[in-house]
């Protein structure tokens, strides 16, 4: 089995910022790499700023914290990727800007590197189309916030070898994350059962069933959830929301993912919720107000 030392992670977002620090903290070199160099860095400041937050709480010592620091190098480019054993692709939710990437970075890698994506829903097998080697080529999807969430889903292309899937077990498990298994199948296990919930909010909110803090109170008591589905899309991004859904309805033909009217009027606006300061509540004060 492949014997992963550095990590190579594309994308500085939410997601492959939480995914360069896990495993820093778990020990591996990892390159951050982004589209310019200003991106790279602006990621590793949000990693060391949770960093610091985690020494204040006494999670783990200040050592510990400079150390998994040291060992994210920010790239403004993908040369450096070449020395990584594992490349971990967490750019934004687009097919071509996937496909593209995956096109420039796989002749850079070694014939036994492994390329990941964490796509919330785009079908490994054809992504795969554009990976130096199907075999090799897998789906790694986190949970945001990364370094809380204990969960991995590991999604095997229709080509990607056991020794693929073997090994990502092996280096989930070194971050102390669960790992559950999905074939390659529409939004796989979380995110084919999560984006119908989240999108049967926005329809209920569209129809005025309940006002968004009654709909979000009402998931969150009612069935015991961390936040209520409104709360959770904002979270999420409601951009990235609305590409999940489109992908459910596009690849499985059936009517019953097509977004909610609301949702894609949100995203027309530019609302895309925290990130943008505003979606279904306003994060522009001390605390989010809902806005409907
Ligand atoms: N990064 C790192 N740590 C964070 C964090 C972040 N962005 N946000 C919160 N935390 C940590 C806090 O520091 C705190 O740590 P501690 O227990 O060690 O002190 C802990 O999480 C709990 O945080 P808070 O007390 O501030 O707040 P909550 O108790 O409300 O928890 C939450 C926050 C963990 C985000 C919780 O609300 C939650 O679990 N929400 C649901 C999240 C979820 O469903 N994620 C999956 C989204 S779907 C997805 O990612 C798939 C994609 O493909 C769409």
């Amino acid at each position: 089995m492949i014997d992963i030392r550095t990590v190579g992670v594309i994308g500085a977002g939410q997601m492959g910022a939480g995914i360069a620090q896990v495993a820093a903290q778990a020990g591996y070199d990892v390159i951050l790499s982004d589209i310019d160099l200003p991106r790279a860095e602006k990621g590793l400041a949000g990693i060391a700023k949770l960093l610091n937050r985690a020494v204040e709480k006494e999670k783990i010592t200040q050592a510990d914290a400079d150390a998994a620091l040291a060992r994210i190098t920010p790239a403004g480019d993908i040369a450096p990727l070449a020395k990584a054993q594992l490349v971990i692709e967490a750019a934004t939710e687009r097919e071509e800007i996937k496909r593209n990437i995956f096109s420039k970075v796989g002749p850079l890698l070694t014939d036994d590197a492994i390329l990941a994506t964490n796509t919330s829903s785009i079908p490994i097998t054809r992504l795969a189309q554009v990976a130096p080697d199907a075999g090799r080529f897998v789906g790694v999807h986190f949970f945001n916030p990364v370094p809380v969430m204990g969960l991995v889903e590991l999604i095997r292309g229709l080509a990607t070898t056991p020794e693929t899937v073997s090994a990502m077990e092996a280096f989930a498990q070194t971050l102390d994350k669960q790992v559950v298994h999905a074939f390659d199948s529409p939004g796989f296990i979380v995110n084919r059962i999560l984006l119908p919930m989240i999108n049967e909010a926005i329809f209920a909110l569209g129809e005025g069933v309940g006002s968004v803090v009654d709909i979000d109170t009402g998931i969150k008591l009612g069935l015991n959830h961390p936040m209520g589905p409104l709360t959770l899309a904002d979270f999420v991004g409601l951009d990235t929301v609305l590409e999940i859904t489109k992908i459910l309805q596009d690849t499985t033909g059936d009517p019953k993912y097509r977004p909610a009217p609301l949702l894609v009027k949100y995203v027309e606006a530019g609302w895309y919720g925290r990130k943008t300061g505003r979606g279904f509540y306003d994060y522009s004060g001390p605390e989010p107000v809902a806005t409907r």
